[in-house]
């Protein structure tokens, strides 16, 4: 079904694995559109109640977008490259209401570290290297980079990242809080599973609730707490709310129907 994806769908977890590795995972065009595409899939599908974003091989997670595609691009073509991938991918992802988690697999530079970013939190593995190399190619970061990645480490970390476009290892990564766990290769996908075990157990339609009310921090005219007002009051016309006060109240587990 896809060339440069892969994905499965196993115990309320899809997992999208990018799938390009003699091109360490760039993220090409097709790529981006099958990873959209793939996104959609999952996040209408009742059964997926989180989704795990992975790449292929020991050796990356995605290297960047995929340089051999833009090295002739003009400037009204690369502010669209920057917009459709944002609006593809990258703001699309950030947006879903299904937690996604990136499980960084090995170079998470440019586009790569973007993806990893746009998901709701991240995990690496201690071969991980991370960075935003773009100013190295007379760029810079056009995937969301130089918003996110100074919301997750702060300002001055960012502009040292962003300036030098240098790269950081996973324990570099865990002390900026850039990725919330370090583990080994084999490690990293059963850890994203077992964090995935912990968010399923909760509210779905809470959490997409959380997750609309965090991201409006981020908004430009947004007021946050309104924001948060508001989905905190819908969230007691949910079916999830009888259910998880219920079985507080009758000392039982909640068996959330998600909706
Ligand atoms: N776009 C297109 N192709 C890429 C790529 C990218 N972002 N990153 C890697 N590749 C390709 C290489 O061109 C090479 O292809 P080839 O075998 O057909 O020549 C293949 O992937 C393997 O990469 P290679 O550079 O040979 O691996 P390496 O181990 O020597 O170096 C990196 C690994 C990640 C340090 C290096 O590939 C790199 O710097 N990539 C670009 C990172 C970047 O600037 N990303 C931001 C883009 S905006």
């Amino acid at each position: 079904m896809y060339t440069n994806i892969i994905t499965s769908q196993n115990d309320g977890i899809t997992t999208i694995t990018i799938n390009r590795p003699s091109k360490l995972n760039a993220l090409n065009k097709e790529t981006i559109q099958e990873l959209h595409a793939a996104f959609r899939v999952a996040d209408v599908d009742a059964d997926t109640k989180v989704i795990i974003i992975t790449g292929n091989g020991e050796k990356a997670f995605v290297a960047g977008a995929d340089i051999s595609e833009f090295a002739d691009f003009s400037v009204s073509e690369g502010g669209k490259l920057a917009a459709k991938g944002q609006e593809l991918l990258f703001d699309y992802v950030a947006n879903l209401s299904t937690p996604v988690i990136a499980a960084v697999n090995g170079f998470a530079l440019g586009g790569g570290l973007e993806l990893a970013m746009a998901a709701h939190f991240r995990i690496a593995s201690d071969n991980a290297k991370m960075g935003l190399p773009e100013v190295s190619l007379g760029v810079i970061p056009g995937y969301g980079g130089t918003q996110r990645l100074p919301q997750l480490v702060g300002k001055g970390r960012a502009m040292e990242m962003i300036m030098t476009a240098g790269m950081i290892d996973a324990n570099q990564a865990l002390q900026y809080g850039l990725v919330n766990h370090v583990t080994s290769l084999e490690e990293l996908v059963p850890l994203a599973e077992k964090l995935a075990g912990k968010i399923m157990r909760n509210s779905s339609v809470a959490i997409g609730a959380a997750i609309k009310s965090v991201n409006a921090a981020y908004e430009d005219g947004v007021n946050g707490f309104n924001v948060e007002i508001e989905q905190f009051g819908n969230c007691f016309g949910t079916e999830d709310f009888k259910e998880g006060t219920t079985a507080f109240l009758e000392k039982r587990k909640a068996d959330f129907p998600g909706k």
